[in-house]
């Protein structure tokens, strides 16, 4: 270890006091933070995620990333070498572990289920608020699970530790009071959520190809389905399986260009995407910048896809997603553009719908008009 332990400890406090100045730490998280250092759960070598890629980063730039309100990545391509360079392992960024310890409200004597060990950070908070016997988590790779392992004995902790599909949860010590997912779901498995006690809760960031990452709190109803608030945005690493495939290339021979009044601003709200994504399953919306102008980008898995920016749209493909976004921006505003919190989601055995308000009010997908030429 390359830092002294008293300069460690101070930079610890601090990264604590940051987050509770934020409302993110009650006094007994703040306590939990400020004895468990992050710099003990990262490992040699890590990277700092950029948008176009993974830097690696040593020495003191290392300790500064770590004790910043960064995400730190720990592992690129599953740990294959000479890979992309994408990242599919980290310690979170801290601001998004205390929302989510926030959420997942636990008491101490709550049995918790973590998806996603990963540097095993999470679980010694958990298990100091809790206690190591309460905390169990699982994790896919074998190596990343060693590793927290050895993190976690040097911490002293010692949580029931697996290497498992979190697909399914680790149903021989089911019934948990709290599951946290710490990568991200396109759906919650139902195998999961019937894991849950009886008015039991789960936290896990979602995501989808049209609003890319907001974070759920669900509580298991007495009927045994699931059903809760959207709170936050958040951009996690997806569940293995739950990655997100790229659309094939659009159809560019039938491009057409006009101008639009619609700002891509308009669409980037994370309750717009929310909305959106249930009123227009399985296109992809995507923000960015294009030679300077702000760009959104929206495309399906047919051919279809509408680039705006800078006052103009450029449409492929069969169908006009550009005037599907734009009516649909149209309704979300008739509703008085609802925020994220005003949106949740349900899981039963049969799947599961987002909503609007109240449960009683999901939202259905849009019927699509005829292609148009
Ligand atoms: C953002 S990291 C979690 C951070 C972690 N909680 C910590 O404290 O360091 C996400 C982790 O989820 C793991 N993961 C992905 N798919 C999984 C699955 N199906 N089951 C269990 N773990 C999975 C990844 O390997 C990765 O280590």
């Amino acid at each position: 270890m390359t830092t002294r332990p008293a300069r460690a400890r101070t930079r610890q406090v601090a990264l604590a006091g940051m987050l509770a100045e934020r409302g993110l730490l009650s006094p007994q998280w703040r306590a939990v933070w400020e004895q468990t250092p992050r710099h003990h759960f990262v490992p040699d070598p890590a990277w700092r995620q950029l948008r176009r890629g993974c830097e690696p980063v040593t020495g003191r730039e290392r300790m500064d990333l770590i004790y910043s309100d960064e995400p730190v990545v720990t592992q690129l391509d599953n740990g294959e070498p000479d890979g992309p360079g994408i990242a599919t392992s980290s310690n979170s960024m801290p601001s998004m572990v205390a929302r989510q310890l926030d959420a997942l409200d636990v008491r101490p004597g709550h049995r918790v289920l973590e998806i996603g060990t990963a540097t095993g950070y999470v679980a010694a908070l958990l298990c100091r608020r809790v206690g190591e016997r309460n905390v169990f988590s699982v994790e896919i790779d074998g190596v990343l699970a060693a590793r927290a392992r050895a993190n976690l004995d040097r911490a002293g902790l010692s949580p029931t530790l697996r290497v498992a599909d979190g697909e399914t949860g680790l149903s021989a010590h089911a019934p948990y009071d709290r599951i946290l997912s710490t990568c991200a779901l396109r759906e919650v498995p139902h195998s999961l959520a019937r894991q849950l006690a009886p008015g039991g809760v789960l936290v896990a960031p979602m995501t989808d190809v049209f609003y890319g990452g907001a974070t759920v709190r669900l509580t298991r109803q007495d009927n045994g389905n699931l059903s809760g608030r959207f709170f936050h945005g958040a951009s996690y690493m997806p569940m293995r399986s739950h990655r997100l495939e790229k659309p094939g290339p659009p159809d560019t021979s039938t491009a057409r260009r006009r101008e639009t009044d619609t700002a891509p601003e308009r669409l980037h709200p994370l309750g717009f995407a929310l909305y959106g994504s249930a009123r227009l399953p399985g296109v992809r919306m995507t923000h960015g910048f294009h030679q300077g102008v702000r760009t959104v980008w929206l495309q399906d898995e047919h051919g279809s896809a509408a680039v705006a920016g800078g006052g103009t749209v450029t449409v492929y493909g069969p169908r006009d997603l550009w005037a599907e976004a734009e009516e649909v921006e149209t309704e979300y505003t008739a509703l008085g553009r609802p925020d994220t919190t005003s949106f949740g989601l349900t899981i039963t055995p049969h799947g599961h719908h987002l909503w609007l308000h109240t449960p009683t009010e999901p939202l259905p997908a849009r019927s699509r008009r005829s292609p148009a030429g």
